[in-house]
């Protein structure tokens, strides 16, 4: 079981000695297994969401649980993959992805197996001795997926994880999410700026509001996805142009247009 409680989450922060709400209000419960996507305006609070997840930042108000405990500091049931790779420059890519298994107890020779299976499904073959720098931005940002992938978390946090890959290679990655998601379940929270990759991906589709980020409307795709069978087809192009599938996309773009604020259209 490992389930996210925001429990009326509220976060303040200073800016220029001036306070500001930048998160209130929030009540979200994320199941265990479940994929929960949020998409808002920039500056809304998403990554901060994000962050008091992982523990490294903390509500001035309400609870962030997991599992039922509150959140006190990171821990190994949660890997992060971060809006910036945030990969080690001076380490390998096998190394990297090596990394966050060395402070669990895995057996090596489970570790040395695991890490060969993401460098595989990443199509990362032949760069396991490269540096990130010698990489380009979506070969790294496939490292850092496969960092967190391999430490098979219960809980997997993701802040625009494909935000700085070519359409093609974004589109790969989704569909090889959609596999992995679907293969082993794991509970997610990912946040995204592309209303299509959120309809493709979650179960469930939160939209915020701007700033004080608040909970505008919870969309559950999941029910809409089974009864329409979107699961018998793998690609994102088979589904996209699906009534149903238009029907959240256009429903969640209103929903964002509205945050803009404005009126002219
Ligand atoms: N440590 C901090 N100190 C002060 N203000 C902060 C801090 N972290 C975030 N903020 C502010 O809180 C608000 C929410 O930031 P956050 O990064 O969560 O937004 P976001 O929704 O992830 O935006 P984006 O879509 O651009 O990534 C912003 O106004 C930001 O400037
Ligand atoms: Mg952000």
């Amino acid at each position: 079981m490992a389930n996210i409680q925001f429990q009326g989450v509220q976060r303040v922060f200073k800016q220029n000695d001036k306070e500001f709400v930048a998160l209130k209000d929030i009540d979200l419960v994320v199941q265990d297994r479940e994929f929960v996507a949020i998409v808002g305006p920039s500056g809304c609070g998403k990554t901060t969401c994000m962050r008091m997840a992982a523990g490294l930042e903390h509500p001035t108000g309400g609870e962030v649980r997991v599992d039922n405990e509150i959140v006190t500091g990171p821990g190994p049931d949660r890997a992060v993959v971060f809006q910036a790779f945030a990969l080690f420059p001076w380490k390998t890519v096998w190394d990297n992805i090596e990394f966050g298994l060395q402070s669990l107890d895995v057996d090596p020779q489970e570790a040395k197996r695991r890490i060969e299976q993401y460098i595989e499904l990443m199509g990362l073959q032949g760069y396991e001795q490269a540096y990130p720098h010698q990489l380009s931005g979506g070969m790294q940002q496939r490292v850092a997926i496969a960092r967190a992938y391999v430490l098979d978390p219960k809980v997997l946090l993701m802040d625009e994880p494909f935000g700085a890959l070519d359409a093609q290679t974004r589109v790969v990655m989704q569909e090889e999410l959609v596999r992995l998601a679907r293969k082993n379940p794991r509970t997610v929270l990912f946040i995204t700026h592309a209303v299509e990759e959120a309809v493709y991906l979650a179960d469930r589709i939160v939209v915020m509001t701007r700033r004080p980020g608040t909970i505008r409307e919870i969309i559950d795709v999941k029910s809409i996805r089974e009864a329409e069978g979107w699961d018998a087809h793998k690609r994102i192009e088979d589904v996209m142009d699906l009534p149903s599938f238009v029907h959240l996309r256009t429903h969640v773009w209103k929903l964002l247009r509205e945050q803009q604020g404005d009126d002219t259209h």
